[in-house]
Parts: structure tokens; sequence; C-alpha cells
């Protein structure tokens, strides 16, 4: 069979990691698949810039819209980040038929009702595991594996800086500044740095957890947010000693009152596997009513861990190309005229 042929439009932390994974893994994921999936174009904004990626006999260029038109590419993997950066090359790749995979949550934090819609009436998908807790497969199983179940409550270390810093600060003496430098040059980091350690990050995914978990729209708008900017070595230190780890929880819980979504520092007891969640790695722990609580681990950010969960999402969206959409899983794990406006 030819192959799948991909356009990514990015090759910063995660573009570049994914172009890699690809390459290093071509083998087994055309045998998972059945066919090759070959990165064609990849859009840039310098491209002069040195890349540690090999690209041999892919098309670089700087035009990320003509990508999301090309008739040669069949899948869009959106890394560019930002919101009106992104979402024109979104709604382009969707309105020339061509399926989209992003980890960008703030753009479907803050358009993703209007995006799905699009998606849908196009009759294509829009996938975006990599865009919640970076390598754990979290939207997967709420959308799938937990479908069973009436979701009650999700409670979750969703920002990889965020608790990289709190760790750092709490294990190495560090200061807030030298610990955020620290996720920075580790590619943690939103471009914006302040969408990490000011809850806004964790409150983007937050919101489309919320969505795939009770099967409502996407509201950002509802959220509590408080981030970590005020807490102090001292702060961390003084929890220790009581029995706590301090830890920027993102809960969401589904009550008689509506839905809660709230994102704020928590103490968290020592003895729970939330609190030695630690570095980059987060975790989500969901309660459902039947299987009770579940708890998801891994690494929340980072080229590898991102770029695994993109690549899902890719042989995912290519094992279904072109076929009805009765016969794919939607997104938000909902059919339209199955999701509900509930209280918040
Ligand atoms: P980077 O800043 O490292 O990379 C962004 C890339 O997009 C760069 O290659 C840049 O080009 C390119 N770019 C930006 N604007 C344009 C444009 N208009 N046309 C063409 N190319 C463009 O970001 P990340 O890789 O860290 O993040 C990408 C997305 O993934 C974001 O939405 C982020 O929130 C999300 N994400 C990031 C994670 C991480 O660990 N870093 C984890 C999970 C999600 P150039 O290189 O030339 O500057
Ligand atoms: N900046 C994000 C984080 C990237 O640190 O969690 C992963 O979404």
């Amino acid at each position: 069979m030819d192959p799948v042929r991909v356009g990514i439009l990015g090759l910063g932390t995660v573009g570049g990691g994914t172009v890699s994974l690809l390459r290093r893994n071509a083998e087994p994921l055309k045998r998972r698949l059945g066919r090759a999936l070959e990165v064609t174009r990849v859009a840039v904004k310098d491209p002069s810039k040195p890349r540690p990626v090999d690209l041999e006999g892919i098309e670089v260029g700087t035009d990320a819209e003509s990508i999301c038109t090309d008739p040669n590419i069949d899948i869009v993997i959106e890394l560019v980040g930002g919101v009106d950066n992104a979402e024109p090359l979104v709604r382009k790749a969707l309105e020339h038929g061509k399926p989209v995979v992003t980890a960008n949550k703030a753009l479907l934090a803050e358009r993703g009702n209007e995006l799905f819609r699009f998606a849908g009436e196009q009759g294509v998908d829009l996938a975006f595991e990599a865009a919640v807790a970076g390598g754990i497969p979290i939207i997967k199983a709420l959308r799938e594996g937990l479908a069973g179940n009436r979701i009650e409550s999700v409670h979750a270390i969703a920002n990889g800086t965020a608790n990289y810093m709190l760790s750092r600060m709490r294990t190495e003496g560090m200061e807030f500044a030298g610990a955020l430098q620290e996720a920075q040059d580790l590619g943690y980091a939103e471009l914006d740095p302040t969408f990490d350690v000011d809850g806004i990050d964790a409150a983007h995914k937050l919101a489309l957890v919320a969505a795939v978990a009770f099967g409502a729209p996407i509201n950002y708008e509802a959220l509590h947010i408080e981030g970590i900017r005020s807490i102090t070595r001292e702060d961390i230190l003084y929890a220790d000693e009581l029995g706590y780890r301090i830890k920027l929880l993102a809960i969401t819980k589904n009550g008689p009152g509506g839905i809660e979504l709230r994102v704020h520092p928590t103490l968290v007891p020592q003895d729970t596997m939330l609190a030695s969640v630690e570095g980059v790695f987060n975790a989500v722990q969901v309660v459902g009513d039947a299987v009770g609580p579940t708890l998801y681990y891994g690494p929340g950010a980072g080229a590898d861990p991102t770029a695994s969960a993109v690549v899902g999402d890719l042989v995912d969206v290519a094992r279904t190309l072109g076929a009805p959409p009765e016969y794919r899983v939607p997104y938000l794990g909902f059919r339209a005229d199955g999701m509900q406006e509930p209280r918040w």
C-alpha cells in the first residue's frame, strides 16, 4: 500500500521529537499500521536555524498554509503552538478534508468547540492526545477504556514544568527563577512560561479533560485558576515538616451542584500516590462509578514523551483514514448529539 503522507507544522521541541520518533520506529510503525508513515513536508518559521533532526527527504519551508491545502498530504500535524497562529492553519487543513493531530491545548481550550464542530462537519478527525499530560494516553483512556463509566472526578498533576519546579525547589533547594530556567532549558515550558507557573496551561488541559470525561462542551471560562507563583521554598519545607507535598492540582468533579473545575496549589498528604509524583512526571487519577479509582502516570512534557502521544494519534487517525464517521471514535468521546450543556 502507498505510504500515508504527513505534513508537520512546526519543528521545535515536539515537532523535532515527532520527526525523530517516526524515523526511529518506522519499521514497527509500518507493521502496526500496514502502511508506512512518511513525513514529506515540514513548515518552520526560520529555515536557517540548525535542527538536531535528520531531515533527509523532507521538504522544509516556511509556508505552513500550503501544507494544509496540499493534495499530496493526507494528515497534518499542528505543532506551531499559539491560538491565533494555529487556528487558521488547523481550519484550513480541516476545510481541505485533512485530519489534524495537534498538541495545542491553548487552541482547543479556547476555540475547541468551534473547531470540533467544524471537523465534524468536514467529516475528519481532530486528535489531541498530546495536548493533555504529555506521554500519558489519558484522552484515549477516557474516551475508550472508561467509556462504560459515569466519570465522577479527575484529580491531575497536569503541568510538567510546575511539578518539576516544585520538586527542584524541595529537593535541590533551588529558587523559583532558577527552577523555571531549568524547565525552559529542558524544553518543558510553554513559549510563554507564565502559562505554566500561573496555572493556565493546567487549566487548558483540565477544560479538555472535563469535556471528554463528562460529554460537555469545553468551558475554559468556568475555571478557577491559581498558579504556583507565590509558593516559596519555605512553604514547601513547612509543608514537608507537616507531612504534605505542595502540588499544583487540576480538579474536576461532576456532582449534584454541577461541574466543578479548578486549578490551584494543594497540600497533598505524603503517603498518597499523587504526592510521590516528582519532576516532569504527571499523574491523572480518574474515578468512574463502575471501575472506582484509577491512576495514570508518566512523563508530562518533553520531546520524546510528547512525540509518543502525537504518533499514537497519527496511527489512530491513519488507521481510519477516509472511513465514515460511524467507524471512528469521536475525539471528545461523545457523538455531537450526545453532548450535554451542564451546570458549571
Ligand atoms: P517550540 O517553540 O519548540 O516549536 C514551535 C515550532 O513552530 C518552531 O519550530 C517554530 O519555527 C514553528 N513555528 C511557529 N510559528 C510558525 C509558523 N507561523 N509557521 C511555521 N512554523 C512556525 O514549541 P513546542 O514544540 O514546545 O510546542 C509546540 C506545541 O506543542 C505547543 O502547542 C505546545 O503547547 C505543545 N506541547 C508542548 C510540549 C513540550 O513539552 N514542549 C508538550 C505538550 C504539548 P522555528 O523553529 O523556525 O522558530
Ligand atoms: N508546558 C507544558 C508542561 C508542556 O510543562 O506540562 C506539556 O503540555
